[in-house]
Formats: structure tokens, C-alpha cells, sequence
């Protein structure tokens, strides 16, 4: 199928786009380069465009004979959106009514999209399932809510098929080191680690917080290999053949690791480094976060293959590569 990849310049679209073509099928990206990279964009055709342009959209559709759309678009900095909140819901909530418009005109009627777990605000159980109250707590997570609330009500309305992923912390690379994550300036976790374990000028990494309710007193988080990611949205793929409606399931590992287990694992690799070095909570931070997938395993045929290991054996790869 053509299948119009919107965002495949950045983290997530572009191990898509690798997967796609690996898998038959002829992906399109269509990005505006805000987080994107032009080199990240290998496995098929290219439009340099923006999602608060519905002429540039009609015209990939057409020009593309798009068959079905993944939705990788958005911005998701927690603390910008905060700052922000007008950027976020343009971008992140017009931007996907501006493709559904599209995808209406277009007759295309199967939709994967990117959601998150942030969707969900602060939990009040865990593993959490989908069943969990939808209470973000950040413009963020809302813009993806509303977002999904958009996706569900052109199901319900037009016949759109659509599958909201809610991600949970997505992290790792590419098995061969082609692509993986560069954000700038770049907030997450692992990523943080593995520059400070390389690059020794950048100081210690920080550590938000060690006085937690957990076992080692960090935050825990459920990291999800990019490629069980990019998996699971293909299944979503064959998903959208077969059942009509609006779906939102979480993807996650099911399995939840410390900031301190992160950074133990990153240092049995790098010969003891980084260096870290004790900083306040940061402002929004919840205790734990982790999946329950038991529903994207029953609705998609889908398990996670790769672990906490796998996350940061593949991201040194490719910070090393870079470096
Ligand atoms: N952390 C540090 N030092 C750093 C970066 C992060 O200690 O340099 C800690 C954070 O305080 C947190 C944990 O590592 O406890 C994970 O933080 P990340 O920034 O890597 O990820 P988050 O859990 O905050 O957020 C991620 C995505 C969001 C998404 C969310 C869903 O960035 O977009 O997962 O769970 F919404």
C-alpha cells in the first residue's frame, strides 16, 4: 500500500518508514522539518510539507494515491506545552482535523495514530489499562485526548477506521544503527545518559528526583522498544481491514524500570559512566508509570520482544555511530 506517513522525519516515523518498505509496502513522508531530519528519511518519497496546510495535504493524497495514513506528527514536549498550550493545540489537535478533512476528501478511510500514555494524567492504579479514567494533567496529553476524541467521532460519523496507540515511553534504535533518536534539545531519559556516558564535556546527568515512593526512590517508567512500536502499528495496519470503528490501545513493555536501573544498565555498557548528579523532581513527574497490554496483544496478535537491554544496547549503537 502507499501509505502516507505523517512525521516520518522524526524518532518514530522513520523506523516506520524502514519497517513499511521492509514489509512490502511504499511509505510517504510528509513532514515540516520542525523536529524532523532530512537524513532520517531513507525508504521512499519525501514531502516536505505541514499539517496546518490543507492545500499541501489534498495534494499529497492525490499526488501519492495514498491508501492509508500513519499520524506521527506532533510536538510533545511536556514543559513547552505547558509554556505554550496555543502551539500544542494548533499543531497537535488542527493539524490532525486538517488530515482527516483531507483523508475524507481523499476517500481514505484507515487511520494509525500516535497517542500517549500521558492521556491518561496521574494514575490512579497500576499496570494501567485503557479501562483508566482519561485525566491529562499537561496541554500535552490533552492535545493528544482531543485529538483521539476527533479520530472517534469520524469513525462514528464518516466511516473512518482509526487507531489511537497510547505509547508508553518509547525508546532504543534501529537493529542497524541507521537511524534512532536525535531530538534537540533533547529531554528524555535514556538518550541523556548515553550523551553523558559518551561525551564527558556535557557534565553529569541529572537525576530528577531520589525520594520517591518506589524501591530505589526514582521514577519508574514502562520503556518500549521503538521496533515492538513500529511492529505493533503495522498489526494496527491489518486491524483496520478487518474491524470498523475507533480503537485506543496502550502500548507499552508491561514491565516497569527505575531512572536508577536505567542508568545501571547504561553503565554496565560504558565502563561505569556516566556520572550523575542529584537534581529537585521535575514538575510534572508521577511516581510510576506502566502498561497493561493485554488489549493490544488480544486486538493486534501483538507481544514485545525486546527489553530494558535491548533499549540500551541499540541506542548506544547508534549514538556511537554518530559520534
Ligand atoms: N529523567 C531524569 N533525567 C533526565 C531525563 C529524565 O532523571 O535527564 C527522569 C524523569 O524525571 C522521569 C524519567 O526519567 O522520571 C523519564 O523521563 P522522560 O523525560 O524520559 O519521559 P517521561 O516519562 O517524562 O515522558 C515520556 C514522553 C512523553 C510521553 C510520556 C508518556 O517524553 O512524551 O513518556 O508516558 F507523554
Amino acid at each position: 500500500m502507499n501509505i502516507l506517513v505523517c512525521g516520518g522525519a522524526g524518532y518514530i516515523g522513520s523506523h516506520m518508514c524502514k519497517l513499511l518498505a521492509r514489509s512490502g509496502h511504499r511509505p510517504v513522508t510528509f513532514d515540516n522539518f520542525s523536529t524532523g531530519h532530512e537524513w532520517a528519511v531513507k525508504w521512499g518519497p519525501l514531502i516536505r510539507g505541514d499539517l496546518l496546510d490543507p492545500a499541501a495535504i489534498t495534494e499529497a493524497f492525490r499526488a501519492q494515491r495514498i491508501e492509508a495514513v500513519m499520524h506521527f506528527a506532533a510536538l510533545s514536549v511536556v514543559p513547552e506545552s505547558v509554556r505554550d498550550p496555543g502551539l500544542y493545540f494548533r499543531n497537535n489537535v488542527v493539524g490532525t482535523l486538517n488530515l482527516l478533512d483531507a483523508m475524507r476528501v481523499a476517500n481514505v478511510t484507515k487511520l494509525v495514530f500516535s497517542s500517549t500514555a500521558s492521556v491518561y494524567g496521574n494514575p490512579q492504579y497500576t499496570p494501567i489499562d485503557e479501562a483508566h479514567p482519561c485525566a491529562p494533567i499537561n496541554p500535552y496529553g490533552w492535545s493528544k485526548l482531543m485529538a483521539e476524541r476527533l479520530l472517534a467521532e469520524h469513525c462514528r460519523a464518516y466511516g473512518l477506521r482509526a487507531v489511537a496507540l497510547r505509547y508508553f515511553n518509547a525508546a532504543g534504535a534501529d537493529a542497524d544503527a541507521e537511524i534512532g533518536e536525535a531530538h534537540e534539545p533533547e529531554t528524555h531519559l535514556l538518550p541523556n545518559i548515553i550523551r553523558a556516558a559518551l561525551n564527558p564535556a556535557l557534565g553529569p546527568v541529572k537525576i530528577f528526583g531520589d525520594d520517591y515512593p518506589t524501591p530505589d526512590g526514582t521514577c519508574i517508567r514502562d520503556y518500549i522498544h521503538v521496533e515492538d512500536l513500529c511492529a505493533a502499528h503495522l498489526l494496527a495496519l491489518d486491524h483496520l481491514d478487518r474491524n470498523d470503528g475507533f480503537a485506543a490501545l496502550n502500548l507499552g513493555s508491561g514491565t516497569g524500570h527505575s531512572v536508577a536501573e536505567v542508568l545501571a544498565a547504561c553503565r554496565a555498557r560504558c565502563a561505569g559512566r556516566p556520572d550523575s548528579t542529584l537534581q529537585p523532581r521535575r514538575d510534572g513527574d508521577t511516581t510510576v508509570l506502566v502498561a497493561g497490554n493485554a488489549a493490544a496483544s488480544r486486538a493486534l496478535g501483538w507481544q514485545p520482544r525486546r527489553g530494558l537491554e535491548d533499549c540500551v544496547a541499540s541506542a548506544l549503537a547508534w549514538h556511537h555511530r554518530q559520534s
